[in-house]
């Protein structure tokens, strides 16, 4: 029987992203069923990357240091525990003895027609020749199909050793997917998967996480104090901070879709370091309490305060799927108090207030179609936590980031920026050094060499000064690019 995986548990077997197999499901080559794929289709696309056993265990390998490495980072998580693992394995068992009992009465129909054949060759010595030959065609059959099978069923294996040890959880109604490793919550896990899940305290005490279960087991990893009352239990509702993924699962639960989803919030969190990048600008990096931390969306922006000194609205320059590491890039230069004493004064442990978040420039991840950004100078923080989002989330076909400077110094992360192409290959860099006195023309020309006629089909995210963002934009318009497509944020 064939087996049917999620699209993003396909695309992790076959190592490819999400938004490339996406590609194939779309233009038809790979058949859709409510989501779900063929493991046979998948592996018959892809079989250079089609797993052999050293790569099942490499796989596995690298799950269970990803699960060490988190568990050194977080106390909460641990590789699955003993009755997790008898649970999956329980599972998979069953599924096994389903396989065994259909091959074995795939082989007794097999014995049966393989005599019937015989008897009618006696009964019918005329037509002893096309029986003889009909046999011949069966038994080669068998053979071929059981060697071209084979290469595909080890994509097969590769699954189930991947099921032991991370589970696969669906959003309804979203239909979003994502991985639980070792025994991380499923809250944890959906958050790192760069979902917008609902939450408020991660730690038991709200409820705002609870979802409900469709299908599928989930298991307590840690006490809550919220009470779930009785009637919720027995409609399998959970609280997602507290609970991870026996089996795969599908859960019913609420995810922000938009800027509004996300409730106000203020913090108070400590300065971890300030990095100086180049002559001008430096990063902050703070990090808020576990049980606090800040729910926003990839390209939003929040007041920091500081008492006694003044505050500033900063785009935040991280990803929303570590909530608890933030950072900033800002201008060592800038004249005003609050840029001074972070550039000069402060001190890894002080204190420092966030108020928000706010803001529209968001990423719109309903649509997998391929995107551009152009960040002009320091535009390229909120572009920056808007790529590591699309990146984290895979869903997108393509993308391709213009960072415009006056000169080479100033592009401050550049190596970041080639790490991402250099590891990911649906991404491009462009790193262009303007006229100042037309950066845009410059922009153009660049775009225009590298996507002939197809610009159409993209979505463009351009932050930068206001003159900067409104002549892109303009100059977009002009070349046929839909206003909807153009999404623009002044920094
Ligand atoms: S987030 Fe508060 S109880 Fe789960």
């Amino acid at each position: 029987m064939a087996r049917l995986v999620t699209v993003s548990r396909a695309a992790k077997l076959a190592g490819v992203s999400r938004g490339n197999l996406q590609k194939y499901i779309r233009d038809g080559a790979i058949q859709s069923f409510e989501g779900m794929v063929r493991l046979e289709d998948v592996a018959q696309h892809f079989p250079e990357v089609n797993a052999k056993p050293n790569d099942i265990f490499e796989a596995l390998e690298l799950i269970m240091d990803n699960a060490a490495i988190k568990a050194r980072n977080r106390t909460s998580s641990l590789p699955p525990d003993m009755e997790t693992l008898v649970a999956r394995v329980s599972m998979l068992s069953d599924e096994l003895v389903e396989s065994k009992l259909e091959i074995s009465i795939f082989y007794n129909i097999i014995d049966k027609l393989k005599s019937r054949l015989k008897q009618f060759s006696a009964e019918h010595p005329d037509s002893v020749a096309a029986m003889r030959d009909l046999q011949s065609w069966l038994l080669d059959e068998i053979e071929t199909i059981a060697d071209r099978k084979y290469e595909q069923y080890r994509m097969v294996a590769t699954d189930t050793i991947l099921r032991v040890v991370a589970a696969q959880v669906r959003l309804e109604p979203s239909g979003h997917e994502f991985l639980v490793e070792g025994s991380d919550s499923i809250l944890e896990a959906g958050l790192s998967s760069g979902l917008a899940l609902n939450y408020g305290c991660s730690n038991g005490n709200c409820g705002k996480c609870m979802a409900q279960i469709v299908s599928g087991e989930a298991k307590k990893i840690r006490h809550h104090d919220y009470v779930l009352t009785e009637k919720e239990k027995l409609q399998g509702y959970i609280l997602t901070c507290s609970n991870t993924a026996v089996t795969d699962l599908v859960l019913k639960a609420e995810e922000a879709g938009n800027e509004n989803d996300i409730p106000p919030q203020s913090i108070t969190a400590w300065v971890r370091k300030v990095t100086p990048l180049n002559d001008s600008i430096a990063t902050l990096n703070i990090k808020t309490p576990r049980t606090q931390r800040l729910r926003f969306l990839a390209g939003q922006t929040v007041n920091l305060d500081i008492a006694g000194v003044g505050s500033k609205t900063l785009h935040v320059a991280s990803c929303p799927c570590d909530d608890m590491n933030l950072q900033f890039h800002f201008n060592r230069t800038d004249s005003d108090s609050f840029s001074r004493y972070i550039a000069n004064e402060i001190k890894p442990n002080d204190t420092i207030n966030i108020e928000g978040p706010t803001g529209h420039f968001i990423l719109h991840e309903d649509e997998a179609s391929p995107i551009v950004y152009i960040a002009f100078n320091t535009g390229f923080a909120p572009i920056k936590s808007l790529i590591e989002h699309a990146l984290t989330l895979d869903i997108t076909e393509h993308i391709q980031l213009y960072w415009l400077v006056p000169d080479r110094n100033s592009l401050y992360m550049h190596n970041n920026c080639r790490s991402w192409a250099d590891a990911f290959e649906l991404f491009d860099y462009y790193p262009v050094c303007y006229d100042e006195n037309d950066p845009i023309t410059s922009c153009l020309e660049e775009l225009r060499n590298n996507n002939s006629e197809m610009l159409s089909v993209h979505h463009f995210y351009v932050a930068g000064s206001a003159n900067e963002i409104t002549q892109t934009k303009n100059a977009l318009l002009k070349q046929g690019i839909a206003d909807e497509s153009i999404f623009v944020e002044p920094v």
